[in-house]
């Protein structure tokens, strides 16, 4: 500290020595300097600003840190007011640091000490103030607090103010992280939970509708067809064998039609065409059967992508989505035509599947108070878990639109197809069962009868035809070119080594009146055309004369 002369008060001691006399001594003078100045090195080094005040809050001494804290020189600063020296002409009546500071001084002749904290905008420091009553050791000393000095300790804790706010600010936002982490915990363990149900129940309804729909159809038609043949044995002993003739030929009908509904429950299920072929044939297939069932009601496929470029993993998704967004349109949309739409432009694949009909609400889907109804959200499921983007848009009275977009890469391949064909296990239990009756009780005659219904079997041979067709695109990458014609299902074209038929069993037939097909590649209305005259063998004609075609 600063030097000033040394200012205690000398008096007699109560014991009547002369301690003045003591004092004088140069032994106590030279102990009570070093002790001083020991004193002042110490409170120097302090980096906080120590000052003796008076009674009036003026400075008496103060430590060296007043010339680090840029306040003035040691000397200088002795008997200013410590306000005016920390807050040059500052109004003393507006300062929150001078509110405070007489605050402190009068609380001391109480308390003794008083600290307080403040952010001081002038200093631009946050300051831990802690204000002392010196004792001057003089037992009559004076009780007012003006008479007293007072020691005051000012602390720069700025950065342990930072420090502290930057730890408070950390904790606060990992605090919401963690509220934020343990309310999507909690949305995604309902969701879970929520969807494991609804898968439950999408399984069970599942079962229910496969186990009614065997009840219903092919229970019902094997019934009728066993009843029928029943009534043929006794037609045959009753009257003879041509007798049962006329029932026979509508039992091969009904045989005909149950295993059409086999086929169409299997198809449903899990269409074959999807492994052998791919999405997009499946695609197109699935427009068709829809077009006959829900007729007339259309579906338009424009399908300008090949099978090829679909990856494998895409094919169920694609399926599934044209195959549920179609069934809600027959079901919910009241519209003339569905358009199901599938381009790759670049490295994005999408399909759309629109509608002309009624629309709805979307924001009214999901919410608690919705009846059943999972088609969508399992589609947007299915997109999202497929790496695909899923939006619908309806509005009432303009249609519906679905739409999904794949990313796929540029070194997309398909996988080899399979290459079985058809029938499903059940199919082939059920079609075992029918032979089985049918063998037991109809004679072998009785089966040239199918060879008879001509367009039927002319229909039957242009779609083996196209399968075959496919079969051999799948291999080749194209299809027979006009010239190569059918017979390219049988023998290989000339230098063509991705060839891997034959397609067919047989060589290609004629049609059933004994003319050729007509193939031409590419075809005006499909991938490629198939065409039968009829019985006339000329373009037109109504009844067996109509022409047969693939389109
Ligand atoms: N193309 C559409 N046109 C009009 N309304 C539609 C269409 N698609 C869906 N909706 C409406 O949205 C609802 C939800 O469809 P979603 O497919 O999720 O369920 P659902 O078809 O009722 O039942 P699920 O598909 O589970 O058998 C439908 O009930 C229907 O009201
Ligand atoms: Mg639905
Ligand atoms: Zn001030």
């Amino acid at each position: 500290m600063a030097d000033e002369p040394p200012t205690a008060a000398v008096r007699p001691n109560a014991d009547g020595t002369d301690k003045n006399k003591e004092l004088q001594s140069p032994a106590v003078h030279s102990a009570i300097a070093r002790a001083k100045q020991e004193w002042e090195c110490t409170v120097d080094a302090l980096p906080q600003v120590v000052c003796v005040l008076d009674g009036h809050c003026n400075i008496v001494r103060a430590n060296r840190a007043i010339e680090t804290w840029a306040l003035g020189r040691v000397r200088e600063v002795q008997g200013r007011n410590l306000h005016n020296l920390l807050h040059p002409g500052c109004d003393a009546c507006e300062c929150v640091l001078s509110h405070c500071l007489e605050e402190a001084w009068a609380a001391l002749p109480v308390s003794g000490a008083a600290n307080f904290e403040l952010r001081d905008a002038v200093l631009g420091r946050v300051l831990n103030v802690t204000l002392r009553i010196m004792s001057s050791g003089i037992q009559d000393a004076p009780a007012s607090p003006a008479a007293e000095r007072a020691v005051i300790v000012l602390s720069d804790i700025t950065e342990l103010h930072t420090i502290q706010a930057d730890l408070q600010a950390m904790n606060d936002q990992l605090e919401t992280r963690i509220e934020e982490r343990t309310c999507e915990l909690q949305v995604s363990r309902e969701e879970l939970s929520m969807l494991s149900v609804q898968l439950m129940t999408a399984q069970e309804n599942e079962r229910k509708r496969i186990a009614q729909e065997l009840h219903d159809s092919i229970g019902q038609s094997l019934s009728a067809i066993k009843y029928s043949l029943e009534r043929a044995v006794e037609m045959t002993h009753a009257r003879g064998p041509e007798a049962p003739r006329a029932l026979l030929l509508t039992t091969i009908v009904r045989v005909q039609q149950t295993l059409e509904s086999i086929r169409s429950i299997a198809m449903n299920l899990r269409p074959s065409l999807l492994d052998d072929l791919g999405a997009v044939s499946a695609v197109r297939w699935f427009c068709r059967e829809f077009n006959e069932v829900y007729a007339p009601l259309k579906a338009h496929a424009d399908l300008s992508v090949t099978d090829d470029a679909v990856p494998v993993s895409l094919a169920t998704p694609i399926f599934r989505t044209v195959q549920e967004s179609l069934n809600n349109v027959a079901r919910h949309a009241q519209a003339s035509n569905a358009f199901v739409s599938m381009r790759s432009d670049d490295s994005l694949l999408t399909l759309e599947i629109c509608d002309d009909g009624i629309g709805f609400d979307p924001r009214k889907l999901g919410g608690a108070s919705t009846q059943g109804g999972h088609g969508l959200s399992g589609l947007r499921e299915r997109a999202s878990k497929s790496g695909g983007t899923f939006s619908l848009q309806s509005k009432r009275g303009c249609g519906t639109v679905v739409r999904v977009g794949w990313r796929i890469g540029r070194d997309r391949e398909r996988q080899p197809v399979t290459t079985h064909t058809g029938f499903t296990l059940l199919e082939l239990l059920v079609v075992m069962v029918i032979i089985g009756i049918l063998a037991g009780f109809v004679a072998p005659r009785y089966f040239a009868q199918v060879g008879k219904s001509q367009v039927k079997a002319a229909r039957a041979q242009i779609d083996a035809f196209d399968k075959a067709l496919d079969q051999y695109r799948v291999d080749v990458g194209r299809f027979p070119t006009t010239e190569e014609g059918l017979a390219g299902l049988m023998t290989a074209p000339p230098g063509e080594t991705a060839w891997g038929g034959p397609y067919l069993k047989k060589a290609v037939p004629p049609d059933p009146w004994g003319h050729a097909y007509i193939y031409v590649s590419p075809g005006e209305h499909n991938d490629v055309d198939i065409l039968s005259y009829g019985k006339d063998g000329q373009p037109g004609g109504s009844g067996e004369s109509a022409d047969l075609t693939n389109w």
